[in-house]
């Protein structure tokens, strides 16, 4: 109860959903393509590398998937506006689809978060944790608190400290929407729990988010929302790639929940 004696509202609810793409080729993910749109496709055809096509397709498919999951609309039906710096927004009909959602593809593994908010601050990340971490772009992209929690780290755990700060970061930057537009060192990150800190400058209150962090399939996951104090609860979902299909939807033998 608040202080008016109204029921509190809930923690803002999201869903993420990984796939993985671990030994799918082309092959296997064209008839995925069938629920993109004619823009999709054509963003598919222009990348030089065919992994990096397999998981723009994995990515877009499983998002169309989620996004048919959470409204009934089948996968095929949403468009996407692009707002200033490239960040999309769900549509249908004409109209917003009622939802909020931030998608990431990475080496083996695509994801997406969603929440059913249209207008919320959401961003998510996926790094996988088998990539080397180069330190020595640490001070680059971290500020030097965060620099002193990394170089406090003992040396075996050093390397998922950096993929811990850098998904939490890049979570924040592609919630608000801004990207790499966003000063990286007007922010920064304690990592356990996760919780932002925000130079006054930006105009943003370090209370008013919440993140989450999670290994899965063996990447370093992150979700931030604007929540506003209302706290954040995230339901996880892992797809095995070869059992995907976007157009039966998401309930399939695939898919795994680990919590
Ligand atoms: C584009 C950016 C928002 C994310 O890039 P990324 O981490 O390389 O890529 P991800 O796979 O996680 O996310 C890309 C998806 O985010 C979405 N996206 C694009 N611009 C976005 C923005 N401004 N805000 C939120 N989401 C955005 C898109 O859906 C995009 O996928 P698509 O092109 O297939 O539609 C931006 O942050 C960036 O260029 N990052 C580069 C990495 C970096 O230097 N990070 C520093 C972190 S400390």
């Amino acid at each position: 109860m608040n202080a008016d004696g109204n029921a509190a509202p809930g923690p803002v609810s999201v869903r993420v959903w990984t796939l993985s793409t671990a030994g799918l080729d082309e092959a296997a993910v064209a008839p995925w393509a069938a629920v993109l749109d004619a823009a999709e496709r054509a963003r598919a055809a222009r990348f030089a590398f065919a992994h990096s096509r397999v998981a723009f397709i994995a990515a877009h498919a499983l998002t169309r998937a989620a996004l048919a999951q959470a409204t009934g609309a089948p996968p095929a039906a949403f468009g996407f506006a692009v707002a200033e710096h490239g960040k999309p927004q769900a549509r249908l009909d004409g109209r917003s689809a009622g939802l909020a959602f931030n998608l990431s593809h990475t080496d083996g593994l695509v994801g997406v978060a969603l929440t059913a908010s249209p207008g919320l601050a959401l961003g998510f990340d996926l790094e996988p944790l088998a990539r080397r971490a180069p330190m020595e772009v640490a001070a680059r992209f971290f500020t030097a608190i965060e620099v002193g929690w990394l170089d406090g780290l003992p040396e075996a755990g050093r390397a998922e400290g950096f993929f811990r700060l850098w998904t939490l970061k890049e979570a924040f930057i592609k919630a608000t929407g801004k990207g790499l537009t966003q000063d990286l060192s007007s922010f920064w990150f304690a990592v356990h729990p996760p919780a932002i800190s925000i130079a006054p400058e930006l105009g943003e209150r370090g209370e008013d988010w919440c993140f989450a962090q999670r290994i899965v399939q063996g990447c370093l996951a992150a979700v931030g929302v604007r929540d506003r104090g209302a706290g954040l609860a995230v339901c996880w979902r892992e797809l095995a790639g070869r059992e995907f299909d976007p157009a039966a939807g998401l309930a399939g033998p695939g898919e795994r929940n680990r919590q």
